[in-house]
């Protein structure tokens, strides 16, 4: 199905990096079809008026604020740390991250304000000042270019603040958290010019519509169950996202068939429950498998 209302769109994402694949596996899964070749920095989609742009993550909300690209997917932290003017219109549910402070493990601090009077290393300036100041705490920031983690074995700093994600990072370079300043994750952005052009803007919103949607349907799992038609009432009880079942009677005398989309985690908390009210036969299937 080709999406498509003869007004390109031009779509920013990490060139190489840890939200690259997701991002790519997310356009797909929505139907743009594409071919990506490494280190290049355009890539068209055969079946819609998108382009994908490969760059930096780090430039990704400068680009989309200026226009340059209509949306982007990028790590909110990111568009913190630019003070970027992009409209966030989706988390994306990946690439969730932490911003940390963080010490050598021998050191005498344990929480943040103990780093009074200490030089911070960063990449991430912008948030530990506004951390800064938000908490009274009077430290140096030291601005650093790449890897802080090292910054203080080299005695350039006596603590980090910086991204953390599997936690390996700090415990490969001996460092201990102290305390945590967010939590970020990738999102959808889009740029406040396209927004107000009514051509582009349908097309980002029939984007996203299709984004959420595939969200919603990773959450989702299809249910089905058989069941007396008395015990109804008491499993759509249990269950409050059975809203609406499709029920349908079997040829046992009282028995019916119920079917029903239900959110995933609740759905394995209560399935002891349903099967004591009587479900049996349960069968779980993914919503995409369904849908497709
Ligand atoms: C971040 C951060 C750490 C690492 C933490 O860098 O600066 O180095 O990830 O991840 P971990 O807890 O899983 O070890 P990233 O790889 O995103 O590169 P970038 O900052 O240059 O974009
Ligand atoms: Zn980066």
């Amino acid at each position: 199905m080709r999406i498509t209302n003869g007004h390109n769109l031009r779509i920013a994402l990490q060139n190489d990096g840890r939200l690259t694949g997701r991002s790519l596996e997310l356009l797909r899964g929505i139907g743009l079809e594409f071919e990506e070749h490494e280190r290049r920095l355009f890539a068209r989609c055969r079946n819609a008026d998108v382009e994908l742009l490969f760059i930096r993550d780090d430039d990704i909300p400068e680009y989309v604020q200026d226009g340059v690209a209509d949306m982007g997917i990028v790590g909110r932290n990111v568009v913190i740390e630019k003070r970027a003017r992009v409209d966030e219109l989706e988390p994306l549910g990946f690439g969730f991250c932490t911003l940390v402070l963080a010490v050598p493990r021998e050191s005498a601090a344990t929480a943040p304000r103990d780093l009074a009077g200490r030089r911070i290393a960063t990449t991430h300036p912008v948030a530990l000042r506004a951390y800064l100041d938000r908490e009274g705490l009077d430290a140096r920031i030291v601005e650093i270019r790449g890897a802080a983690e090292v910054a203080p074995a080299l005695d350039v700093a006596d603590a980090i603040c910086d991204l953390v994600s599997t936690g390996t990072t700090l415990r490969m370079n001996d460092l201990r958290r102290v305390g945590d300043l967010f939590e970020s994750q990738a999102v959808l952005v889009a740029s406040g010019a396209a927004m107000e052009d009514e051509e582009r803007a349908a097309l980002i919103e029939r984007l996203r519509v299709r984004l959420r949607g595939l969200l919603t349907a990773r959450r989702m799992k299809y249910v089905t169950l058989n069941a007396p038609r008395s015990a109804l009432p008491r499993i759509q009880e249990i269950l409050p996202g059975m809203k609406s079942p499709t029920v349908v009677p079997l040829a046992e005398e009282g028995m019916v068939a119920l079917h029903a989309a239900v959110e995933e985690e609740v759905f394995w908390d209560v399935m002891e429950r349903i099967k004591d009210a009587g479900g049996s036969e349960i069968l779980v299937l993914p919503v995409e498998k369904v849908m497709r």
